[in-house]
């Protein structure tokens, strides 16, 4: 049982209660109490856990300053992952119904298949333990946990429906200490840790509006998820998909969304590429991905976006959407940002 002497943190809007042991940060320790926060890196790189303080203090770890500006700690605003409180807190935020109940868990998982796809791109299939499945909601994503205690947080693509195997879209970094090792030198029925399932990147189904989604290179992979698991569900929801990339080679798995395209009603598939040299075949649309959706939609606000890739383009997708009409609570995404050094 948790001692009382921890700070204990009250939610303001629900009234909710959980308590912040020493080695926890805020968000830590509600997702062990089964508060569900909205959060994304857990790392102070993305900015989606950014809640106000109402009463009491907290110290800060280390993060990124442009996820969180000075006048905005002035305020009493915190990135709730990277935050540790140093007295009782009421705080303000946003609670999640979807995520309720399903509590990340660390599993062994094996390396069933590795498939490369491009030459950044492999997929892998992981196998949990014959006793085990994974709850998860789609969109979620998981962490490898390096021998060395290291966290490397990637995208799960698969559906809840189909959870025989979980598949993971993994672009290679040069330099990248895991990517690096399961592109060159990771066997397959290698052994690997994971905590599984994190994140609020899912689809809120509460809501009937059209949905754009915009992913960025591998950010396909829980678009993917989220996109199989509304197929599943037999969603009617308009469903317009724009995926970016550098080159044609980038939109790996390009045939499965033209073949969405090709039967589902209500869905649209845009591919957007950014450097597509002047000899090629490609007769479609160029340029940034976002740009391609602000000049398709001049007012955004009858519609839900679900944005996922590199974090400029999330940033510079919520800015512009924002002021092209796209209400702020629209807004769903998840950053690729990179593992802390
Ligand atoms: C929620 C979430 C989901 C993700 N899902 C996916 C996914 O599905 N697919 C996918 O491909 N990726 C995904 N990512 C990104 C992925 O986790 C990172 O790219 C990861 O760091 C790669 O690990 P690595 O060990 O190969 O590279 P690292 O060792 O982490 O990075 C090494 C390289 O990056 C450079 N680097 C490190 N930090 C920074 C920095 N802050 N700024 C600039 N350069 C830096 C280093 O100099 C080095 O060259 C996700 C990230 C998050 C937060
Ligand atoms: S900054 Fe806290 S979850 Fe990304």
């Amino acid at each position: 049982m948790a001692s009382t002497n921890f700070p204990t943190v009250t939610i303001q809007n629900s009234g909710h209660q959980f308590q912040v042991r020493p080695s926890q940060t805020v968000l830590e320790a509600a997702i062990d109490a089964g508060v569900n926060l909205p959060y994304g890196c857990r790392n102070g790189a993305c900015g989606a856990c950014k809640g106000k303080v109402v009463s009491g203090k907290v110290m800060h770890d280390d993060f990124q300053g442009s996820t969180i500006s000075e006048a905005e700690l002035a305020a009493g605003q915190a990135l709730f992952c990277c935050a540790r409180p140093l007295e009782d807190l009421v705080i303000e935020c946003r609670e999640l119904s979807s995520v309720a109940g399903i509590k990340p868990r660390l599993l062994p998982v094996r390396v069933q298949k590795k498939e490369q796809l491009t030459g950044d791109v492999m997929v892998l299939f992981l196998q949990l333990p014959a006793s085990e499945r994974l709850q998860f909601v789609a969109g979620q994503y998981l962490e490898f946990i390096l021998k060395d205690g290291k966290r490397r947080a990637f995208s799960i693509a698969n559906a809840p429906h189909d959870d025989a195997l979980i598949e993971l879209h993994l672009r290679l970094i040069p330099g990248g200490q895991f990517t690096q090792y399961v592109f060159e030198e990771m066997p397959e029925k290698a052994i690997l840790r994971i905590e599984a399932p994190l994140g609020t990147f899912y689809l809120r189904e509460d809501s009937s509006k059209p949905i754009i989604f915009v992913a960025g290179g591998t950010g396909f992979a829980p678009i993917k998820g989220i996109i199989e698991h509304m197929i599943h569900q037999g969603m009617q929801r308009e469903v317009v998909l724009y995926r970016g990339g550098r080159v044609e080679h980038d939109l790996y798995m390009h045939a499965l969304c033209e073949r969405w395209a090709e039967f589902l009603p209500n869905f649209t598939y845009i591919p957007v590429l950014s450097e597509a040299p002047v000899d090629t075949q490609w007769q479609g649309r160029t340029g940034l991905v976002h740009e391609a959706v602000l000049a398709d939609y001049p007012d955004l606000s009858a519609y839900e976006a679900y944005v996922c890739g590199a974090p400029g383009m999330v940033e510079i997708a919520h800015q512009t959407f924002v002021k092209q009409g796209l209400s702020v609570d629209a807004f769903f995404s998840d950053a690729f940002t990179f593992a802390p050094k």
